[in-house]
């Protein structure tokens, strides 16, 4: 298999960690650099106690970094701008514990800190220690951050006990590498806007009406497309969420509030991605004071439509501009699915059911239903929001290039 087109003169950050899997990395240190990427490796001190710097840094052809006070200083800032990705291999059960909580003591853990490249992580350990639930929980917090991981192979351990955590084949990691290098760059031009969270709407200073978004699926979006190389920005209703990093953020409470934030910033945009679960209704009136509850058994609302801002947007957009919205409906979703596409002149709708508890609003996961203007249908699986939302980044690639 030959990689080179993807690995020449890409600068990747090899971390080695404490681990028996250190000496396999000194053979991928030695592929990478046959296929000309530029390697720059970061040995942590317990990893020195394996394998010497030396043979990384006769394999690398540069000087292996590790003490943050006596190798270059603020070297790390500068080489976590330069990497274009960070592969620790392999990854001990320390550092994925002290990555996930924020600790940066050493050369290896401040360069991950400092950086915005993705960092692939490949833990191998024993068994019992890939297992552990903290470890586990460990690597999906930082999973849920947009960090990758290659998962361990099974067979026998360093221990000389059969299980799961061996470091993966070269071949194996060559691929995930190339894989990442060559998605990082997918979006690099796009300016996308992407909506999440629900509006409220306010009814008196105390009260509103909102709706069960999370903003998960609309965020997910965000952080995918920002990973692949796309100016982000997000424009979301209340959640509890934080703004992936490197993506502009507009936060906003109304549809009223969003339809102007997102008209003003519409016409700059190459893709507008509607995950907004925007109100379709909101009190006519807004009391000034707060409505007394006292002698009324009855409180009767009259409700009017809020602005649809898909509908402006598909009215006014640009040759060339793709607009894909979020359909969630209880029954006949493919019908009303296609309908909105339709109406609203998408070039793509997402359409999710409400009747699953393992999908939707307040979920991790999400189960989608693609529909195309020309009445294709494409069923996607269960899956991670983050997943997901690779997944319908795919297809719009693929809108743009067809
Ligand atoms: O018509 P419905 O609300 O089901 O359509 C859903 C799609 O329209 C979503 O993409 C949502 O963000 C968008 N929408 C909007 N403005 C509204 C209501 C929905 O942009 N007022």
């Amino acid at each position: 298999m030959k990689h080179s087109s993807q690995f020449a003169g890409r600068t990747i950050i090899v971390g080695i960690a404490g681990g028996i899997a250190a000496y396999k990395a000194a053979a991928l240190v030695s592929r990478l650099r046959q296929e000309e990427a530029q390697v720059q490796v970061i040995m942590t001190r317990a990893a020195r106690r394996f394998v010497s710097p030396l043979t990384f840094a006769a394999l690398s052809h540069r000087p292996v970094l590790s003490d943050l006070f006596r190798d270059e200083p603020l070297g790390h800032v500068n080489l976590a701008h330069r990497a274009e990705l960070i592969v620790v291999a392999p990854a001990t059960y320390d550092l994925i514990g002290k990555v996930a909580h924020g600790l940066a003591d050493d050369y290896l853990t401040t360069t991950i800190a400092a950086s915005r490249a993705p960092v692939l992580f490949l833990p191998a350990m024993e068994s019992q220690m890939y297992e552990n639930p903290i470890l586990q929980a460990n690597k999906r917090a930082l999973e849920e951050l947009g960090y990758r991981f290659l998962a361990p192979e099974r067979g026998r351990l360093a221990s000389g006990r059969e299980g799961l955590g061996r470091f993966p084949e070269r071949e194996t990691i060559l691929k995930a590498i190339a894989a990442i290098l060559q998605e990082s760059a997918l979006l690099t031009g796009w300016q996308i806007l992407v909506t999440a969270g629900p509006t409220r709407e306010r009814l008196d200073p105390m009260r509103c009406l909102s709706n069960r978004s999370s903003g998960r699926m609309g965020y997910a979006l965000a952080r995918a497309a920002r990973e692949w190389g796309a100016e982000i920005l997000l424009i979301s209703g209340p959640t509890t969420l934080q703004p992936p990093p490197g993506v502009s953020f507009i936060g906003v409470e109304s549809a009223e509030e969003m339809k102007d934030a997102v008209l003003k910033n519409a016409p700059a945009q190459d893709a507008i991605l509607m995950a907004a679960a925007v109100a379709d209704w909101r009190p006519a009136r807004r009391e000034a004071k707060k409505i007394s509850k006292s002698g009324q058994d009855k409180l009767v609302l009259t409700l009017e439509r809020t602005p649809d801002i898909l509908q402006a947007l598909g009215e006014n957009k640009h040759p060339g501009q793709l607009l894909i919205g979020f359909a969630a409906e209880t029954d006949e979703l493919a019908a009303k699915a296609r309908a909105k596409l339709t109406a609203k002149h998408l070039d793509l709708i997402v359409a999710n059911e409400l009747t699953r508890g393992d999908a939707g609003p307040e979920a991790e996961t999400n189960i989608a239903t693609l529909i195309y203007p020309d009445g294709k249908e494409e069923n996607l699986p269960l899956q991670s929001k983050l997943a997901l939302s690779r997944e319908i980044l795919r297809r719009m690639l693929g809108l743009r290039s067809a």
